[in-house]
């Protein structure tokens, strides 16, 4: 009894996904946001068909940048200490740290050299320079975590750049037509693409998955080919395995706001559409306090994660700003058009029309010429489109062909139900096996919108 769409094709097969995979010391930004909700939902499209995934966050933790920031830090510890304790996020502290830090390496070149000792030190293990370090992680992941938290996101495995410290050897790749990253440095240091290539080995060694899927922005189409050319080079076979799956950017908004801003705004425009809809349903609806809250997390989040998901993942996203120079949420939050708020009510408004049925709706018995309304065939249609959507979408890494379906079946079924009854009213008595045969259709369209639902990571509400 799998489900409607699933399929066993990947038992015991094991799929790799790097996502998400922010940095240390920086913020989240919006390429962030994509990665992770992008690398969800094709976690969630691998899981539906049997697969077993290993979601790793490669957290930038690692790299020269940490020996200007554990610098910065020593010089003016006091004073970032100062603006935190005032109320001021810690990563923009950090952030601001490492500007300056910068801009007096490029005065005094001897601010170059302390930090290459600050790295040589936290390379070499030295205490201090480790727990400074083991500073900035915690304060970053503990950000990170809050925001994961809000988006009901997880991994299986935060094993950063850092992790593969010692598990670099030396290699020496020929160059194969893509030019040749630095893979070890004159003095010893590694990079970026060192410890990718470290991370390769590992995935592959520890997990033999089937594939290992970077979900990574368009800009680092390059590092990736590289990545694989090399290991190609290098003769191993399994080379193959490696997917790059990169996506576009958000565009049209300054970078000032480019990051965690956005996703708290929609949380907070979020909890305004929840609280709105259970004021003006309060008749039908017996929503509690805390009931609505929970619900006005999961609207804010399912709202921001459908507008990414509904997009082809390689097209930039456009964010308008309003008058007042802010991220214009009303598109992304409104109740109804292409938004999540708009897919979740369908899915509420299914699971209302079914607790008014009374029953669990069945097949048995059930007369399927009584369905022959144009309006439920297209219900049907949308409906029995679901299985090939599901692989199509794996097939192309895009979710945004689940998006669609979701939309299809929300409309059509809100097309059915708003010609056709299931309840007698005052007006209009329905036969009982006519009644049977919507109340089928109405619980296939609702397992198919949760499992899109699902698919795409957004949360279904029974109420809404
Ligand atoms: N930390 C990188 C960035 O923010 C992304 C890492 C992606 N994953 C990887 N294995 N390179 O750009």
């Amino acid at each position: 009894p799998g489900r409607f769409g699933g399929s066993e094709e990947g038992r015991g097969k094991t799929i790799v996904i790097d996502y998400s995979s922010p940095n240390i010391a920086k913020p989240f930004h919006l390429g962030h946001l994509r990665s992770t909700v992008l690398g969800h939902a094709i976690r969630k499209l691998y899981e539906s068909l049997g697969y077993k995934v290993i979601g790793v966050n490669h957290l930038g933790d690692w790299g020269t940048q940490f020996g200007f920031m554990l610098a910065a830090w020593q010089r003016w510890r006091q004073d970032a200490e100062a603006r935190i304790a005032r109320g001021e996020g810690e990563i923009d502290v950090f952030v601001s740290l490492y500007v300056r830090i910068n801009q007096l390496a490029q005065e005094d070149p001897s601010v170059r050299e302390e930090a290459r000792s600050w790295f040589r030190r936290l390379e070499q293990g030295d205490r201090e320079a480790r727990s400074l370090w083991q500073y900035f992680v915690d304060r970053s992941k503990r950000e990170f975590d809050r925001i994961y938290a809000i988006l009901g996101i997880h991994h299986e495995s935060d094993a950063g750049e850092s992790f593969y410290e010692d598990k670099m050897q030396p290699g020496d790749p020929d160059k194969g037509g893509l030019g040749f990253p630095l893979i070890l440095k004159s003095d010893g240091g590694t990079t970026y693409a060192t410890r990718d290539l470290a991370a390769a080995f590992y995935r592959e060694t520890t997990y033999h998955p089937e594939r290992i899927v970077y979900v990574v922005g368009a800009p680092q189409t390059l590092h990736f080919k590289q990545l694989k050319k090399i290991l190609e080079l290098m003769g191993e076979p399994w080379h193959e395995k490696l997917v790059h799956v990169p996506f576009g950017q958000y565009i049209g908004m300054s970078t000032r706001q480019g990051n965690v801003v956005f996703l708290d705004e929609a949380l907070t425009e979020g909890r305004r559409v929840a609280t709105e809809a259970a004021e003006s349903a309060t008749k039908k609806q017996d929503l509690g306090p805390a009931e609505i809250a929970e619900n006005a997390r999961k609207i804010g989040a399912g709202a921001v994660k459908f507008f990414d998901l509904k997009n082809g993942r390689m097209k930039d996203i456009q964010l308008e700003n309003n008058s007042a120079g802010k991220i214009d949420l009303s598109l992304i939050t409104a109740t109804k058009g292409e938004t999540g708020p708009y897919v979740q009510f369908a899915y509420a408004r299914l699971s209302g029309v079914l607790r008014n049925y009374g029953k669990e709706p069945t097949a048995a018995g059930v007369v399927f010429s009584l369905l022959g309304e144009p309006e439920a065939n297209k219900v049907l249609k949308a409906i029995g489109e679901h299985p090939a959507k599901v692989r199509q979408a794996l097939a192309d890494f895009e979710p945004s062909i689940v998006a669609r379906h979701l939309l299809d079946v929300a409309d059509a079924v809100h097309s059915f139900l708003h010609v056709h009854r299931i309840m007698d009213s005052a007006t209009e008595k329905v036969d009982p096996k006519v009644r049977e045969a919507r109340a089928l259709l109405v619980g296939c369209a609702r397992k198919v919108v949760g499992q899109c639902l699902d698919l795409l990571g957004i949360e279904p509400l029974e109420k809404m």
